[in-house]
């Protein structure tokens, strides 16, 4: 997992309880809605031809039926207590020497072809499948499908895998909604190692069965995680170092209540830094300033300047260092940022303090890089260094809350609060990790409690935005939306200019009034405040891909991955991608009419909001 700011990362653990276990898949749940309302298929229904065909063909089922059919779908190609019947008929009618139709000669090959199959005779199998197809009527397209399709089975068990291709190929073209020779050629595909037509075929599985097959659906999220996994690999090395918005840095820095090089200057550095240089600030000075007036572009050549000077000129080189390797980190730049954190750690003349913060945020980029051990080494080290130092706290304290450990986490927490009573930010994270720790463990008394301490912090730090926007999560989080909504409101009054609040807010009125057009605008307006606000584009493309806006949601997703800081966030966010992608293009293929499938989308989210709601 990435390091993410708390509050973001607690974002993702409510966006799965508001969104639903969250399937890479893009919920199916709503296309579920609509394509058994739809009534997927009523042509091919009522022939008189075996049971595989029935499931081929039938989409509309009630829930009885679809698990009858999964069980089926379970077995071996159409082997099936019919078969054996239409076995006891052939030789029934071999008795009375009576002439077979064209079909029904293919229908008794096919069923020699299922009983080698089911004897692991899978060369003879195909030879009799050959013979069905050879026999059957080109009109009787339902049958020839089930035919191709048992015939690709053969193959694939004998590793085939063009050859289960084009059966199922024309398995398809014989009856282009049929899950199973979808989900076969997905099979061939991954074997093959190509990923993106998998993608689509077992997408159009999950679709076809309306995403009532855990099987199914399981072996879609790990296609999806692969090709995230890929895509995520060759999307880090093109990646563009980009500084993150205003927003977030400010966040970032807010998190650090010690920092040296947050610390102001005093009035003879500044004298001092200002006389050394003719009319413009310089080096280290000047990135200081551009620190203070938010313009953070300027930090890192800025800092670059004070580095590269020389010995005699550069007082501030380790400083320069720390803040640029801040720097890069924030950007992404990993490689950078470690060069620059590893100078002043490295450098036993650097001020203990220096090196103190060098340390911590190196271990910030070993979580990053998910290098867990070597971050809690580092922590470890600048608790030799520096044990009163309440920032090493509180970031580990974040560090142990992204790993989900929460015990560690608070009491972390309430070292970080015991040696800086004023930490805002850590006394009403530990309230907020109290309150997880109180919902995990069941316990009522210990939550009204929590309640208390939130009401406390609010009181003890009217001026502190994560007090009210922590404590409108957890009334929201206990459904009192009313009570939630107006601590959102004073936050963001607070803090206009922060997007993950509205971003926030925007899942709450899914939650509460499934009110998605008052999410979405919500939602676009964090864009428009923060136009580098990941949280946001990602939070809205899953929206879009539950009204079914998939091309949108696309573009999105799309966005989000720019704005990716590292590979597992990106890793995420491409299998999010890819499933719209896939999306599209089997709905394009099956002819599904999206736009119908929006208006029941809407109508699933509330009631997906309620079913997540009674867990
Ligand atoms: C499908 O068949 C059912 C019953 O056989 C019928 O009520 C329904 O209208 C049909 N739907 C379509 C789209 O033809
Ligand atoms: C979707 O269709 C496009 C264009 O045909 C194709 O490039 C892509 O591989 C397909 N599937 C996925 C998952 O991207
Ligand atoms: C499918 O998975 C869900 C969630 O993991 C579970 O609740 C459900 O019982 C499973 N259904 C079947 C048929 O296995
Ligand atoms: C730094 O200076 C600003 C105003 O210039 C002041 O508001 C702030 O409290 C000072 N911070 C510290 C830590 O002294
Ligand atoms: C923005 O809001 C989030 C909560 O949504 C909070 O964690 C963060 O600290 C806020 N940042 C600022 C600068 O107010
Ligand atoms: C789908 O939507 C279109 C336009 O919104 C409408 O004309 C059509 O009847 C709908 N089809 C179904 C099956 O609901």
């Amino acid at each position: 997992m990435a390091y993410k700011f708390p509050s973001i990362k607690l974002t993702k653990w409510q966006l799965a309880l508001v969104l639903g276990t969250p399937l890479a898949l893009g919920l199916g749940f709503y296309l579920y809605n609509k394509l058994s309302a739809k009534d997927l298929d009523n042509k091919t229904t009522d022939k008189d031809v075996d049971s595989e065909n029935k499931k081929a063909g039938k989409g509309k089922t009630s829930k009885l039926k679809a698990s009858k059919t999964q069980k089926k779908s379970l077995s071996i190609d159409g082997i099936t207590e019919e078969d054996k019947e239409t076995e006891k008929r052939k030789k029934l009618a071999e008795l009375e020497n009576e002439r077979l139709s064209p079909l029904k000669e293919a229908t008794i090959y096919k069923n020699e072809g299922n009983a080698c199959y089911r004897n692991g005779k899978f060369d003879e199998a195909i030879i009799f499948y050959d013979k069905a197809i050879d026999k059957c009527p080109s009109e009787h397209k339902a049958d020839l499908a089930i035919f191709y399709q048992n015939r690709a089975a053969s193959y694939e068990m004998l590793r085939k895998w063009n050859k289960v291709k084009e059966d199922c190929t024309k398995s398809l073209q014989c009856n282009p909604r049929y899950p199973k020779a979808y989900f076969r050629r997905a099979k061939a595909y991954e074997a093959t190692n190509e990923m993106s037509d998998c993608l689509d075929d077992v997408t159009a599985t999950c679709i076809l069965e309306m995403f009532q097959n855990n099987n199914t659906i399981m072996y879609a999220d790990r296609v999806l995680k692969q090709t995230g996994r890929e895509d995520a690999e060759k999307g880090m090395k093109d990646r563009v170092p980009m500084l993150p918005s205003k927003n977030f840095i400010n966040t970032y820095l807010r998190s650090f209540v010690a920092d040296p090089l947050q610390a102001n200057m005093s009035a003879n550095e500044v004298t001092d830094l200002l006389n050394t240089k003719d009319d413009r600030l310089y080096g280290f000075a000047r990135a200081k300033h551009a620190m203070d007036e938010q313009r953070y572009d300027e930090i890192i050549p800025a800092c670059t300047e004070e580095i590269e000077s020389s010995e005699s000129e550069s007082q501030y080189k380790s400083e320069a260092l720390l803040l640029r390797g801040t720097f890069h980190l924030l950007s992404g730049s990993f490689t950078e940022a470690k060069q620059d954190l590893d100078a002043v750690i490295n450098n036993a003349d650097a001020d203990v303090k220096l090196r103190a913060y060098a340390l911590i945020k190196r271990a910030s980029l070993h979580i990053q890089l998910e290098e867990k051990d070597q971050g809690l080494a580092d922590f470890d080290q600048v608790q030799k260094l520096q044990p009163d130092n309440p920032d090493l706290y509180h970031q580990r304290a974040q560090i142990y809350i992204l790993l989900d450990q929460l015990n560690e986490a608070l009491q972390e927490y309430e070292k970080a609060i015991k040696i800086a009573p004023n930490n805002a930010m850590a006394y009403v994270q530990k309230c907020y990790a109290e309150y997880r720790l109180g919902l995990l463990a069941g316990d009522q008394m210990r939550l009204l409690m929590i309640m208390n301490e939130f009401r406390n912090a609010i009181e003890k730090f009217p001026g502190c935005v994560e007090c009210y926007s922590l404590m409108a999560q957890v009334l929201g989080d206990q459904q009192q939306f009313q009570q939630a909504d107006q601590f959102y409101e004073k936050a963001i009054k607070m803090a206009p200019e922060n997007a993950s609040l509205l971003v926030h807010r925007g899942i709450m009125m899914l939650q509460w009034k499934g009110d998605i057009d008052k999410a979405i605008s919500l939602m676009q307006q964090a864009i428009d405040v923060d136009d580098k606000c990941e949280l946001a584009y990602e939070t809205l493309g899953t929206v879009e891909v539950q009204r079914a806006n998939l091309d949108r949601a696309v573009e999105l997703f799309e966005k989000a991955i720019k704005l990716a800081k590292s590979q597992a966030e990106m890793c995420h966010l491409y299998a999010l991608r890819n499933a719209a992608i896939a999306q599209i293009n089997v709905t394009r293929k099956l002819g599904i009419d999206m736009s119908n499938i929006s208006a029941l989308a809407q109508a699933g989210i509330a009631s997906q909001t309620m079913a997540a709601d009674t867990k």
